[in-house]
C-alpha cells in the first residue's frame, strides 16, 4: 500500500516560525536565565502547548496579566504569528519585557501599510473578521479611522465621509473571492483610494491540495484538533471527493481496519497540527498496512 502526504499539511510558513521561536528561545535561556511567555497560546493545539507548559513557557492572556507580574519575573515574551497592536507591543516594553516578535512577516507587512497610509490620512478599512485577533491587532497600527467589513452586504451599506480617502486591506485568511467582491461594491460606488490584496493563500493551497489527493486515493485521513476550523473545512472537503475520510486528532484515534482493495491512502493536515503527529500517523500506516 502507498501512503501520500499532502505536501503543505500542517503549519503554515508563518505558525511554524512563530512556534520555532520559542523553542529557539528555550535554548537561549539555558544562558540568560529569563522567564518566557507567549502573548495568548502560540497556537490552537493543546499538545503543542502542554508541552510548551511543560518546559516552563507561560501563557499571558493580556496586558492587565502582564503588568501585575512582579518586575524580576518580567522576562521575554513572545508575539504569536496574528500580531498584536501597537501599543501593547510599546506597552509591554515599557513595563520591561524583552518583546519578541513571531508576527508572520505577512501580518506584518499589513501593520506597516495600515500605519503609513493612516499616517498619510487615508481612513482604513479592513476585509476581515470582526474580533478576530489579526483583525483587531490591524486596526491598532492606524492612526485614521478604521472600518471592518465582513460582507458585502456591511460594504454595500457602507458610506463615506466628503472627501475621504481611503485605504482597503483584507485579513490575511480571508477568502480571496470575497475579498473581490466587496473591492468591486467600493470600485462601484466610486470611492477614492488605494487596494492592497493582502490574502495569504496558504488556506487555499492547502485546500485545493486536499480536494486534488483525496480524489486520487482509496481512504483519506485528516488530522487535526476537534475545535479546528480548518481542519473541519479539510475533512467536509476530502469527504465530498472520497467516502473513506477519517478525522483523527492523533494517532490514538486511528482504529483503521481497510479492505484488501486499498492501494493509495492520503494524508492531510490542518494549520494548527505539529509535525510529529503527522510523522507518527504516516510511519504507522505505513507500517502496519
Ligand atoms: Fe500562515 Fe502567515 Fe499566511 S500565519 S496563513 S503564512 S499570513
Amino acid at each position: 500500500m502507498e501512503v501520500i502526504l499532502a505536501e503543505h499539511a500542517g503549519f503554515c510558513f508563518g505558525v511554524q516560525r512563530a512556534v520555532d521561536t520559542v523553542y529557539e528561545q528555550i535554548e537561549n535561556r539555558k544562558s540568560n536565565g529569563r522567564p518566557i511567555y507567549t502573548f495568548g497560546s502560540i497556537i490552537h493545539n493543546e499538545e503543542v502547548v502542554k508541552d510548551l507548559r511543560k518546559r516552563g513557557v507561560a501563557v499571558i492572556s493580556s496586558l492587565e496579566e502582564a503588568e501585575v507580574l512582579p518586575e524580576p519575573e518580567r522576562g521575554t515574551m513572545i508575539i504569536r504569528s496574528h500580531g498584536v497592536e501597537k501599543c501593547v507591543c510599546e506597552r509591554l516594553k515599557e513595563l520591561g519585557y524583552e518583546v519578541i516578535d513571531a508576527t508572520c512577516p505577512f501580518v506584518k507587512r499589513i501593520h506597516d501599510i495600515v500605519e503609513r497610509e493612516s499616517a498619510a490620512g487615508r481612513s482604513i478599512v479592513i476585509v476581515g473578521d470582526e474580533g478576530h485577533p489579526e483583525v483587531e491587532a490591524t486596526r491598532g497600527w492606524s492612526q485614521s479611522p478604521t472600518y471592518i467589513i465582513e460582507s458585502v452586504e456591511e460594504a454595500e451599506k457602507f458610506v463615506c465621509r466628503e472627501g475621504e480617502e481611503l485605504c482597503i486591506v483584507s485579513q490575511t485568511t480571508f477568502n480571496y473571492k470575497k475579498f473581490q467582491d466587496v473591492v468591486e461594491i467600493f470600485d462601484k460606488k466610486g470611492y477614492n483610494g488605494s487596494v492592497v490584496n493582502t490574502v495569504c493563500n496558504a488556506t487555499e493551497v492547502r485546500q485545493a491540495e486536499a480536494r486534488e489527493l483525496a480524489a486520487r486515493v482509496d481512504v483519506m485521513i485528516v488530522i487535526g484538533g476537534n475545535h479546528s476550523s480548518n481542519t473541519r473545512k479539510l475533512y467536509e472537503i476530502c469527504r465530498q471527493e472520497c467516502q473513506m475520510t477519517y478525522y483523527i486528532q492523533t494517532l490514538e484515534d486511528l482504529h483503521l481496519q481497510l479492505p484488501k482493495s486499498v492501494r493509495l491512502v492520503g494524508i492531510t493536515a490542518g494549520a494548527s497540527t505539529p509535525n510529529n503527529i503527522i510523522e507518527e500517523v504516516q510511519n504507522y500506516v505505513r507500517i502496519n498496512f
